[in-house]
């Protein structure tokens, strides 16, 4: 496998990650539920206040994939806060091209975001995994994740937004 670097995200990557976002929800079956535009995205990571934190996985120039990308995966994470332990990190996405699986790039960009969060006094790291993506599961339960819908008997519920816009505007 060509050397690689992992780099934080700038402006200049956002069609990069939404090409990302968008084969990632692919591999998932839900490419169509992908509404996010580059603008979007520009303005939520990179404007005042940054809603999210990217990673990406370079190669150089002579080791583009097939398809002439150099930019090979991703890693977006965000801050959240748990009222018992204190500040967490969510990892929202996390994906390497078919191309350039299993050469260490996946256990590289976990290795950063674990980095991170020690770095930040975080006392975990969150994520949420489709219950079929066996191979995922089971690399994270090697790393030491619990699951928590299982041993927590925690449910992950949404309100989406025609709830929210009724409760926050209901008389
Ligand atoms: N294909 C191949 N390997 C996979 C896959 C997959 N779909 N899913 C997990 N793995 C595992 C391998 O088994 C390997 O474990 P091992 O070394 O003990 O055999 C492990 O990934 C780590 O290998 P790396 O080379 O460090 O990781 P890689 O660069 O392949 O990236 C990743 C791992 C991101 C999971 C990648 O395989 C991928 O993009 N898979 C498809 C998308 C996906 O499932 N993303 C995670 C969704 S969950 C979330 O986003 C929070």
């Amino acid at each position: 496998m060509a050397s690689y670097t992992i780099r934080p995200a700038t402006p200049r990557d956002i069609a990069d990650i939404l090409r990302l976002i968008k084969e990632l929800a692919k591999y998932e079956g839900v490419e169509n539920r992908v509404t996010l535009t580059e603008k979007d995205l520009l303005e939520d990571g990179f404007g005042e206040r940054p809603f999210y934190h990217c990673l990406l996985a370079e190669v150089p120039a002579e080791h583009v994939t097939h398809e002439g990308y150099n930019i090979v995966g991703y890693a977006m994470y965000y801050y959240a806060y748990d009222a018992w332990i204190g500040k967490s990190l969510h990892l929202e996405d996390f994906y390497v091209m078919e191309e350039v699986r299993g050469c260490g790039i996946g256990s590289e960009f976990l290795k950063k975001v674990s980095q991170t969060a020690v770095q930040d006094h975080c006392s975990s790291l969150h994520f949420i995994v489709a219950d079929w993506n066996h191979r995922s599961i089971n690399f994270y339960k090697k790393l030491g994740a619990a699951d928590m819908s299982k041993q927590g008997g925690w449910h992950l519920f949404e309100l989406q937004k025609k709830h929210l816009v009724k409760i926050a505007t209901e008389e």
